[in-house]
Order: structure tokens, then C-alpha cells, then sequence
């Protein structure tokens, strides 16, 4: 991929359940309105990849990855349907290998130094630290930067906007994660006014 590092598109990375793949691109075009040039949309639905699809073709100008990627099969998948970067909830070498060969970007989850330093030994530099505020919130990233400085983070799993901005002051953190900008409820309204608005107040906690 050229570009700025998916870390470096926006200070949150929106991760979205969808249920619904016709809200898809609204959704998306919500995310731009309202300054956020990134989503994640998880596989955890059945309806995810036809989101995905629908996002590359109609919203291209969004950078989209493809979550919760869980083995390589997940991988081929998501980037046959669009998924310019993926997101994996931990760090296996099948994954590993399979968004290599597909030449894409992939932000592999890590909680603990050990994951790390075999995240780091597969050759990724830019991972994702999950779950974050159950593994130990901000200040438990902060000390994985003084014996691990070459790292650069997007903490996922528990983020708010109470909590985002002590992880986007931290040294070894790109962006946070987080599915907050996207709730189920309004989702489920299709109110992507209300998405619109969220994203902008996420862009402005940094
Ligand atoms: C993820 O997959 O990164 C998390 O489910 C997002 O966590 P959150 O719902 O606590 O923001």
C-alpha cells in the first residue's frame, strides 16, 4: 500500500458491526462527513463482506479495512471483496502470511511483550494493542515503549472518549480503535446524522 500508514488516517479507526450491508454506505460517507477517512468493518456478521464490497465500490475515497480477521481464509476473503487493510484480534502466522501475500497492511492484535516481540520477529511494526483497557489501559502501553520503542500502536477494546485522549498522547500510539462512534442503537435508527457527529467529535480528541 502507498500512503500514510493506516495509523495515521485519522485519530480513531471507527470499528464497525453491521447487520445490515445496505447501511453500509452511508455509513461510510457519515465517517468522511464527519472527518474520519477510515473504517473497520468486523466480520462478525453475515452481511460483512457484502458491506465491505459495497463501501469499495461506491466510497472509495474511505480507506476500508476488513476486522476481526481470524484466519487466512478470513484474509483472501475480505481482500477479494475490497478490504484494503485487515485487522486481526491477535497474531498467527497464518494471517500474518496471508495479508502478505495479498500485499496488504494487517494490524494484529498483541497484549502481552512476548506477543510483541513474536509480532515483531513476523516483520509488523504497527499492531493492535487488544483488549486495551482490559489488558491494562494506557499506562501499561506506555511501558511496553521504553524496551520496545521500534512498535507503534492502535489500542482497541474498551476505548471512550473519556479514555481515547490518555492513549493518543502516548508516544507509541497512531489511533485508537473503537466501535463507540458506530453503537448498535443507531445503527439500527439509521441515523448517520448522529454518525456524522460522532466522528467529528472523535477527530477533535486529538
Ligand atoms: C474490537 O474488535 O476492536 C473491539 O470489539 C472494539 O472494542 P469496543 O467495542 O470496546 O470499542
Amino acid at each position: 500500500m502507498t500512503g500514510p500508514s493506516v495509523l495515521d488516517v485519522s485519530p480513531v479507526i471507527p470499528v464497525v458491526v453491521l447487520d445490515d450491508a445496505q447501511a453500509a454506505v452511508p455509513l461510510a460517507r457519515a465517517l468522511l462527513a464527519g472527518g474520519i477517512g477510515v473504517v473497520e468493518l468486523t466480520l462478525r456478521t453475515t452481511t460483512a463482506l457484502d458491506a465491505v464490497r459495497a463501501v469499495a465500490t461506491e466510497v472509495p475515497e474511505i480507506l476500508l479495512g476488513a476486522g476481526t480477521v481470524t484466519c487466512a481464509e478470513d484474509a483472501a476473503r475480505a481482500v477479494d471483496a475490497g478490504a484494503q487493510f485487515l485487522v486481526s484480534p491477535g497474531t498467527t502466522r497464518a494471517v500474518v502470511e496471508a495479508a502478505r501475500s495479498r500485499d496488504v497492511p494487517l494490524l494484529a492484535g498483541v497484549a502481552t511483550p512476548s506477543e510483541a516481540l513474536l509480532a515483531l520477529e513476523m516483520g509488523l511494526h504497527e499492531l493492535k494493542f487488544f483488549p486495551a483497557e482490559q489488558a491494562g489501559g494506557a499506562a501499561y502501553l506506555a511501558a511496553l515503549r521504553s524496551p520496545l520503542p521500534q512498535l507503534r500502536f492502535c489500542p482497541t477494546g474498551g476505548i471512550t472518549p473519556a479514555n481515547a485522549p490518555g492513549y493518543l498522547a502516548l508516544a507509541n500510539v497512531g489511533c485508537v480503535g473503537g466501535s463507540w462512534i458506530t453503537p448498535p442503537d443507531v445503527l439500527a435508527r439509521r441515523d448517520f446524522g448522529r454518525v456524522e457527529e460522532l466522528a467529528r467529535a472523535a477527530v477533535a480528541l486529538r
